[in-house]
């Protein structure tokens, strides 16, 4: 337990409060989560019928916009993201120009940046119509920036967005091409991508968001401002730990180490079991349920289940049967399985955060704009405890 201070300063009482546990920065209408019982919803709306019932494409405009959308608002949406969906010729040859074994979410976050530049006339976050212009831009690029970043680290061509594609299937078909599963497994795939951005979509003030948030706060444009989310969502104990994740489990299965030896290794701290543990939720993440029933669907298809799934599996009992991890209430988070599963859809262990940045795209941008015309809207200025020291005489003086 980490505890909270109130600190009595020069300009009144200061809470310290590491890592924000306990600080609510802003109010919100976007998400709901109850940590101790495992709910989230978006909106008003749970998780579990969103996942069953919606497109990736709806829970978008549902993020942002605050309501379903009506079909005629759908369909104006999707055929806006369609329009939009090419990168200026520039843009390309700066991401073909970028080193090709670069981290894919490096690549990402400098290219959203650069479309500030690009875009000079969407970057005034006081003028709701550029705002606007520039959601759909984000939302409608970020899959073809991503997916040439892709293809650029296989030496191959890229391929242009397809308006005859939906938003899900276009990105599959500009990162794979040919070579994109097709028929059932297609389908499977289509639909297994769509529901990972549908759980990935928004998770209140988790580490990118308060950072689009603190970065939008400045006056900053939504695409810089995105751009810092990204590279916060790139780290290992946040959005990185899918990647970190399908390291771990490659490691453990490489290197001949048994379970309960690797688990010892992360009781006595040498390692950090990722997949788990969550500062919100005390329970089950209600999205690592969906995505494990995902996860069965997709690896569990033949005769031959998936060796690192059936890994993960093993691990996850094995966790929760010690009580180490129940003690503190550690849990399979968001990116327990999500590797797995994009691993055998063939998205190489780097592109996975991206798949991420992708999902969680409609979140940032839902918050940065909510906070424009939040009443209480302020420049993110968080106080410090100093323990430095005390005023000390300069040497150089006498
Ligand atoms: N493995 C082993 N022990 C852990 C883990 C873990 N994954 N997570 C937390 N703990 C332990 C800590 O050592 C600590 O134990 P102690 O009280 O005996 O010192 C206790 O649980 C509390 O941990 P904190 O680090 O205080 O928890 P915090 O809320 O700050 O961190 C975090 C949350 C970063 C997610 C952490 O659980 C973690 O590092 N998990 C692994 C990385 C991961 O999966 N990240 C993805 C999170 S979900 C997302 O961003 C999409």
């Amino acid at each position: 337990t980490i505890e909270l201070k109130t600190l009595l300063g020069s300009t009144g009482m200061t809470t310290l409060d590491p890592g924000f546990g306990n600080t609510a920065s802003c109010s919100s209408k976007i998400t709901y989560i109850d940590g101790a019982a495992g709910i989230l919803r978006y909106r008003g709306y749970s998780i579990e019928d969103l996942a069953v019932g919606s497109t990736f494409l709806e829970v978008a405009y549902l993020v942002i916009y605050g309501e379903l959308p009506e079909p005629g608002q759908l369909k104006e949406f999707s055929e806006k993201l369609r329009e939009n969906a090419d990168i200026p010729a520039e843009m390309g040859a700066f991401l073909d120009a970028m080193p090709r074994n670069g981290h894919p979410m490096a690549l990402l976050a400098s290219a959203v940046n650069t479309l500030a530049a690009y875009y000079e006339d969407s970057v005034d976050p006081s003028d709701e119509a550029q705002v606007e212009l520039a959601t759909i831009r984000l939302m409608a690029k970020l899959p073809t920036i991503a997916a040439r970043i892709y293809r650029n680290s296989i030496g191959e061509q890229p391929i242009a967005p397809d308006d005859s594609l939906g938003y899900v299937e276009n990105f599959i078909r500009m990162t794979f091409g040919d070579n994109a599963a097709d028929g059932e497994l297609g389908d499977l795939f289509g639909k297994a991508v769509d529901l990972l951005l549908i759980l990935h979509a928004d998770h209140e003030l988790n580490c990118s968001t308060a950072t689009v948030r603190t970065v939008g706060s400045s006056q900053a444009d939504i695409y810089a401002s995105v751009a810092a989310g990204i590279n916060a969502l790139s780290g290992p104990s946040h959005g990185g730990a899918n990647q970190a994740v399908l390291e771990m489990l490659d490691e453990i299965r490489d290197s001949g180490v048994g379970i309960e030896e690797f688990l010892e290794r992360v009781k006595a701290r040498e390692v950090r079991l990722m997949g788990f543990g969550h500062r919100v939720y005390k329970n089950f993440d209600p999205r690592s349920k969906e995505i494990k029933g995902l996860a069965s669907q997709i690896l569990d298809r033949d005769e031959n289940p998936d060796e690192l799934f059936t890994l993960a599996l093993k691990l996850e009992a094995a966790a929760l049967a010690d009580s180490y991890f129940t003690e503190r209430k550690l849990y399979p988070n968001v990116d327990f399985y999500t590797g797995v599963i994009y691993r055998t859809m063939g998205f190489p262990t780097n592109m996975f955060t991206v798949l991420f940045a992708i999902g969680r795209l409609p979140g940032w941008v839902a918050h940065y704009r909510e906070q424009l015309h939040d009443p209480a809207f302020r420049i993110a200025r968080p106080r410090q405890h100093y323990i430095g020291s005390e005023e000390r005489r300069y040497p150089g003086l006498s």
